[in-house]
């Protein structure tokens, strides 16, 4: 599902990247200005973006050390375009690069209620006693 889009590697542009990670609700947290995001993109080691005909409907990157380990970041799929598989196709791309590349590991945080989603493609939740952790600013 989800073959009638375009899903490129390459970084789109800032201000309707923006407009998509504003949708999630998530930059109410991190106040992030285009000029941040735009550095965010352009020092991550990979990214899908999706579009339908130029319309961008979703995104997803990989930060990595190109190596050892990778960590999933800001995979969005605009509402209106959600559950038709795009969100699968971006994490297949995803993994299947840090496979080529060899990564040993890939990381991420789940958002709310988006456990399943990666548990359902083969991600693992940690032991309670090896949580994942973060530090907050
Ligand atoms: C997480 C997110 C990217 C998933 O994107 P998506 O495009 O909806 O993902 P998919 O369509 O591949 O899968 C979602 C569900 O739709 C179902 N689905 C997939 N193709 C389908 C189709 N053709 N018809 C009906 N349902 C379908 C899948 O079964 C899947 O459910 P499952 O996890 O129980 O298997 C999206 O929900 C999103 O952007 N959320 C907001 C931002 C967010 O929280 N991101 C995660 C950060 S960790």
């Amino acid at each position: 599902m989800g073959n009638d889009f375009n899903y490129k590697h390459k970084i789109p542009r800032i201000s309707v990247f923006k407009k998509l990670f504003d949708s999630t609700g998530w930059n109410t947290v991190y106040h992030a200005t285009e000029t941040e995001l735009k550095k965010s993109l352009r020092n991550s080691w990979f990214c899908i973006s999706v579009y339908s005909k130029e319309k961008l409907i979703g995104f997803g990157r990989m930060l990595s050390d190109g190596c050892l380990y990778s960590i999933l970041c800001d995979m969005i799929v605009l509402p209106e375009y959600r559950n038709m598989g795009i969100g699968t196709n971006i994490l297949k791309r995803l993994i299947a690069k840090c496979k080529q590349e060899n990564i040993k590991a890939i990381w991420l945080f789940a958002a709310k209620d988006k456990k399943d989603f990666y548990s359902k493609r083969g991600f693992e939740i940690r032991p309670d006693d090896r949580p994942g952790m973060y530090y907050k600013f």
